[in-house]
């Protein structure tokens, strides 16, 4: 997904926008480009379609100036190339623009444009904007008031940042469904899509919210809204960690994130045990225990794996709260005018907090008068902002693509409010206690799969040539194959299927062959036999079979065995998870992809 980063200060811009960038690599692009300008005048451009690497090579050692804008596309108007990456120039060189989103009006102000004799350059939608805005300020309009007056006639969304040759003292920036933040340094200020672009420099920053600007100088900001109102903002602070975003060692950071999870499971877990009352604390949810007994029933929203960690926390909420809860896909939900329900509680997961899909449901759920928490990772985000409570995952910035460390710490969270939930009706002291224990067991039992992660390589190394994979599971361990297909097929491309154990006579079998292997969750719990049956008729067709469990089935039902340490039956899927995203990181590695980055995917999706 495209990246910005924005520099104005005494020193030179360049060095800080090719490091930013490099920072939001990880976020998926194919082409990137700086624009500088400064006392003497004028702008400098580079641009290439390829790695921020190649941009660096490109950029000559004279490409100085104190003021600077820079971006990594990832295309949505026109092909990756050179032309097309941002920054886009208006005619007279004066004004250059980078630009995250979709402009929808794009082709109607494009054609307006080029009857005023405007010469268009590139097929992007962003380049109009470059034009809209030169059109003022060469009217001796105010930089400010001439990107105002050009995202008025704007339909769509975007996070920008706009420089101008002619006032090289301040950059504007704008959101509108894409974030932007600014990051306050001494005498310096920055600016970017995000803010592991910045946590190098500082760590004091400032959100800005749809529909808001900023002029940013190296001494200040102002934010003001697209009507001129002057807004107040305070900064907060960035706890993040620098070396978050470093490999630290290990091969690729889904490996590290990936080990990373004791770690992130007991920060989510921090303070929020309440052993006296066998039950959780929660402190954001905003929601006392008389309004919690209100409720009804519990929708749970996301995409991707932050749907399939829902539908693992609807499970948890049914089981030890007794309050029915389902988990959907939050870019179905928005489309289908949902039927809003004053005693249902909403909950929208999102790592990034800035999933449009997401965000649009909260808002549609907002309008129409619902209550919404958010299981979020990234503090102070869009969907954090927007929802009425929440839970913070504190997991730490999760910079591979491929969610695992906050896909855990999501379900851990939802573990929480279960149990708070559970406490508030009918789980026993008992059963909290039993669920307390469990949670506090969860870092050292991760710990424990981790430690198996050469001999699931090797099994990873055996199978990754396969056509294909089926996963199954039953009931608690139907969420955790969605969610290793999932990860299998976006880093390692094999095509991977996940079904109900129990749905697998009814289709599915006409599959099994001894070249479509399946991976079965065989937790031992109540429906452990029926698992086994299962395995027995996918041995019968000659499928092979891994499984992943507590007790080793008998030779004859399964080729291979993960074994799991055993938790308490509610949270077993949890664990049952973590050899998985070992197998798909393994495979992946195996088949020679580009495990941080999978084509075609990015990691926080803020477009329709
Ligand atoms: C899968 C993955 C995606 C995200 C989805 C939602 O590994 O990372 O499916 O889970 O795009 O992203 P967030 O959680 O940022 O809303």
């Amino acid at each position: 997904m495209c990246g910005i980063v924005a520099y104005i200060g005494p020193k030179d811009a360049t060095p800080f926008l090719l490091e930013g960038l490099a920072r939001l690599e990880y976020r998926g692009y194919d082409s990137a480009g700086v624009a500088v300008t400064g006392r003497s005048g004028g702008i400098k451009l580079r641009k290439v379609k390829g790695r921020v690497a190649d941009l660096a090579a490109a950029v000559p050692a004279r490409f100085k100036g104190t003021t600077g804008i820079g971006h990594t596309r990832w295309a949505t108007h026109g092909v990756p190339s050179d032309a097309n990456a941002h920054p886009h120039l208006d005619n007279a060189e004066r004004i250059a623009v980078v630009h995250n989103g979709i402009i929808e009006n794009a082709d109607e102000l494009r054609a307006k444009l080029t009857a005023d004799g405007a010469v268009f350059r590139s097929e992007t939608d962003t380049e109009v904007l470059a034009h809209l805005i030169a059109a003022h300020v060469a009217e001796g309009v105010e930089l400010e008031d001439a990107v105002r007056a050009a995202l008025g006639r704007v339909v769509g969304t975007y996070g920008i940042a706009v420089l101008d040759a002619e006032q090289p003292d301040r950059i504007v920036v704008a959101r509108n469904g894409s974030p932007i933040v600014l990051g306050i340094g001494e005498k310096e200020m920055f600016a970017a899509s995000d803010v592991s672009a910045l946590v190098r420099y500082t760590r004091q920053v400032v959100h800005l919210e749809d529909g808001e600007l900023a002029t940013v100088r190296a001494d200040g900001f102002r934010t003001f809204t697209e009507d001129a109102r002057t807004t107040h903002r305070q900064p907060s602070t960035v706890d993040w960690e620098v070396d978050s975003y470093d490999t630290g060692g290990y091969e690729h950071f889904l490996l590290k994130e990936i080990h990373e999870q004791p770690g992130s499971v007991e920060r989510t877990l921090s303070g929020r045990l309440d052993e006296r009352f066998a039950t959780a604390h929660l402190g954001g949810l905003n929601l006392d225990a008389r309004e919690l007994r209100e409720i009804r029933r519990v929708k749970i929203l996301g995409c991707g794996s932050a749907y399939y960690a829902g539908e693992m926390g609807a499970q948890l909420i049914e089981e030890l709260a007794r309050i029915p809860a389902h988990s959907e896909p939050a870019s179905e939900f928005r489309y289908r005018n949902p039927v809003i329900e004053a005693d249902t509680l909403y909950v929208a997961v999102s790592q990034s907090g800035e999933t449009y899909d997401t965000l649009a449901a909260v808002q549609e759920i907002k309008r129409k008068g619902g209550r919404v928490l958010g299981v979020v990772n990234t503090v102070g985000s869009a969907i954090a902002r927007e929802c009425d409570g929440g839970i913070y995952l504190h997991a730490g910035p999760e910079v591979s693509v491929a969610s695992t460390k906050a896909f855990t710490s999501t379900v851990v969270a939802f573990a929480l409010l279960a149990l708070h939930f559970g406490r508030i009706h009918d789980l026993s002291p008992a059963d909290g206690r039993r669920i307390v224990s469990a949670l506090q067991a969860l870092p050292d039992q991760i710990r424990e799969v981790l430690e198996q992660s050469e001999s699931i390589a090797e099994l990873a190394a055996e199978y990754a040539e396969s056509a294909g994979m089926m996963f199954i599971g039953r009931v608690r361990g139907f969420p955790v194959a969605r969610e290793g297909a999932q990860k299998l097929k976006e880093i390692s491309y094999v095509h991977a299927e996940a079904y109900p154990a129990s749905e697998l006579k009814h289709g599915p079998l006409a599959l099994i062959s001894p070249e479509l292997p399946t991976l079965a969750l065989v937790p031992d719990d109540e429906l452990l036999d029926k698992n086994l049956t299962t395995l027995g008729e996918i041995k019968a067709r000659s499928g092979r079979v891994i499984a992943v469990g507590h007790r080793r089935p008998e030779e004859k039902l399964a080729d291979h065995f993960i074994l799991v340490p055993k938790s308490e039956p509610e949270l077993d899927p949890l664990l049952l998870n973590i050899p998985l995203q070992l197998l798909a990181y393994h495979a992946a590695v195996a088949l020679g992809r580009d495990v941080d980055k999978p084509r075609n995917l990015a990691k926080s999706v803020t477009v329709e």
